[in-house]
């Protein structure tokens, strides 16, 4: 019997259903709204253990994690590169083996896609991808709960549309981990995405092939240079750092090839006149984003990063639960 392939993993936003996510959707509403007026959540997850593994920094994620186990009755244990040496102290096959005998799900962030996916492949439970060099799922899936949270009461049809038919302007770098996830995520949604990056920052073609394979209806997948022609009658702009991390060294070239993809707000009134604007944060002011848009009136930025514990909070429960 073949057990590694008995689990799922989220290593990709494409490796949950349309269906499955709303489920995910749901229950994210569920607990927020229950940890919100009665102090706590139901212990959903007692007795389970969660590992994290990351090799690059993390805020959002790691408390999220830590937090959202805590809150339903786990137990998460944070190792940092100095105690995995990921493939170097040890390989991902023999670290993947080993914490599958112990916990019950690993959420790895790594800077190689690759080793992320070699240790999905060599564990018995599920694993999580808390963002690679390629994608961040997790930061996706609360993305998409985020525009779904602002934009229903705006909408009257039944769930499925309340996302369908939105778009999203990405402006900045488009050969990133951040806009590869919500471009797959906003196919998948029926939403259309606009990439507005310079030549050499597009996305990585395959993201963008897979997204074309996954669109939902009418929406549309367009990559452009131009931050305007983007974000126009946009209802969401969206943008992430220029330098992630991994690309410190291009610093300098990068703050000068970036310079007109600026989020200002100029560039703000030519989305829709509710449009929101979005940050996965952390974020430069004064370089992806200007001050007065991130702390202005039309920035969701906190909600969204608060939105973090909660959909993984539900991802945490639904996955080791989704159909094999
Ligand atoms: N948005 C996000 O993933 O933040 P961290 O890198 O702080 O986890
Ligand atoms: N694109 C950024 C996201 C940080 C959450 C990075 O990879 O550093």
């Amino acid at each position: 019997m073949d057990l590694i392939k008995k689990k799922r993993d989220l290593l990709s936003l494409t490796d949950l259903a349309p269906k499955e996510i709303w489920d995910i959707f749901a229950l994210a509403k569920r607990l927020k709204k229950e940890l919100k007026n009665k102090g706590g959540n139901k212990p959903l997850l007692k007795g389970k253990s969660l590992a994290l593994i990351f090799e690059k920094q993390s805020l959002r994620t790691r408390i999220s994690f830590e937090i959202g186990m805590f809150q339903l009755g786990g137990y998460t244990v944070y190792l940092d590169p100095r105690d995995t040496g990921i493939g170097v102290r040890e390989s991902e096959a023999d670290i993947a083996k080993v914490l599958s005998g112990m916990a019950d799900i690993i959420a790895a962030r790594t800077y190689s896609h690759q080793t992320i996916v070699n240790i999905a492949k060599n564990s018995t439970i599920p694993v999580i991808n808390a963002l690679s060099d390629l994608e961040h799922p997790c930061q996706a899936l609360t993305d998409l709960f985020t525009i779904w949270s602002c934009k229903a009461g705006s909408r009257s049809a039944g769930e499925m549309r309340l996302l369908k038919g939105l778009t999203i302007a990405y402006v900045g770098d488009g050969e990133n981990n951040v806009a590869h996830s919500l471009c797959l995520g906003a196919a998948m949604m029926g939403m259309t995405f606009r990439s507005a990056s310079p030549k050499g920052f597009w996305m990585n073609k395959n993201i963008a092939k897979t997204a074309l394979s996954e669109v939902e209806g009418q929406a549309e997948i367009l990559e452009t240079e131009n931050p305007e022609e983007a974000v126009k009658g946009a209802d969401v702009v969206y943008t992430d750092t220029w330098i992630s991390m991994g690309d410190e060294q291009e610093k300098e070239k990068r703050l000068t090839i970036f310079k007109p993809y600026q989020v200002n707000q100029k560039l703000m009134k030519l989305a829709k006149k509710d449009a929101i604007f979005m940050h996965d944060l952390p974020a430069y002011r004064g370089n992806e984003v200007a001050a007065d848009v991130i702390d202005g009136p039309q920035s969701v930025v906190f909600q969204q990063a608060e939105n973090r514990l909660h959909v993984q909070k539900a991802l945490l429960v639904k996955l080791p639960t989704l159909p094999k």
